[in-house]
């Protein structure tokens, strides 16, 4: 096996709970607890699991925007934990996230040229403000919007469109691993899939891995190679994704696959669902 992309050892994240007048501990949420698993290149992981089950923890410690009570992480071979300065910056930049509520994350009084190309100037990948055009330019043409969108505001798009614009600045940094937690969980079934399809056909073209986090198993089946399914702080099971669906081992699991509604995602296989959505993959009215 090759050395992986992403590497979580034994992470621990613990919440303190406070108590009292004296503000005395008395507890602690034990979040994520001694959680470990690595992502390959191109690989399409998944985290599922009930809402507070520590899926968002996970992720946030992994990447330091939480600092971890405990555990390792590696990313491109390097201890992510122990990185400083520069080489901090640098291998942020390699790592983006994109969230399920997109207008809390891009700048509303920004124009699009802006939410995107800013961070592009900041991390130096681009010198010249016709250069920041023309990459944003192209970004846009990758997620499937309008070159008119330059100047316009985050608010003059629905809400498929805006994730679009998420996604275009998380690419624009020519990241090697994207998390997307609950990135289309607030979006309707149809605008789900487009944008579903527009990050697989993203993975493929870019050479991209992700950590796709959703309490929704049938999002995750659609997308993920391999599935982690999560309780209580714990990964109580790791099954690559037809797998987990012909053998669930975990009783959690079972529950999880027995509360699914019988819909159409279900009855169709992964392969055949991308493809069928393929054609509309690139829709700009998401
Ligand atoms: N900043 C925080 N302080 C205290 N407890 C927290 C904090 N963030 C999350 N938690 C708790 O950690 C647990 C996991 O939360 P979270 O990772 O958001 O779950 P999920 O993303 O799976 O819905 C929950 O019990 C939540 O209340
Ligand atoms: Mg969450």
């Amino acid at each position: 096996m090759p050395t992986p992309l992403f590497e979580v050892k034994n992470l621990k994240k613990f919440f303190p709970i406070y108590r009292g007048l004296l503000n005395r501990q008395i507890g602690e949420v034990r979040a994520v607890d001694d959680v470990s698993f690595v992502i390959h290149e191109r690989e399409i992981v998944g985290i599922v699991g009930e809402s507070g089950c520590g899926k968002s923890t996970t992720a946030r410690t992994a990447i330091r925007l939480l600092e971890p009570t405990s555990g390792e992480v590696y990313f491109l071979g390097r201890n992510f934990l122990s990185l400083k300065g520069k080489a901090l910056t640098l291998h942020r930049q390699k790592i983006q996230m994109v969230f399920q509520d997109p207008l809390a994350s891009l700048n509303p009084r920004k124009t699009i040229l802006d939410n995107i190309g800013e961070a592009l100037l900041y991390h130096k990948l681009i010198a010249t403000k016709q250069e920041q055009i023309d990459h944003v330019c192209e970004i846009l043409k990758q997620v499937g919007l309008p070159i008119s969108s330059l100047k316009q505001y985050p608010h003059q798009f629905s809400g498929g469109q805006q994730q679009r614009i998420s996604i275009g600045r998380a690419i624009a940094m020519k990241p090697k691993l994207i998390i997307l937690d609950e990135a289309v969980s607030a979006l309707d079934l149809s605008v789900q899939a487009q944008i579903l399809n527009l990050l697989y056909s993203l993975k493929e073209k870019l050479g991209l891995s992700y950590l796709f986090i959703s309490h929704d198993l049938s999002v995750i089946r659609c997308l993920c190679d391999r599935i982690l399914v999560m309780y209580q702080g714990k990964i109580v099971e790791e099954q690559p994704t037809e797998k987990l669906f012909t053998s669930p081992q975990h009783p959690y699991t079972k529950q999880l696959l027995n509360s699914l509604p019988n819909n159409l995602w279900e009855q169709q296989k992964p392969a055949q669902r991308l493809s069928k959505l393929d054609k509309s993959g690139y829709l700009t009215n998401g």
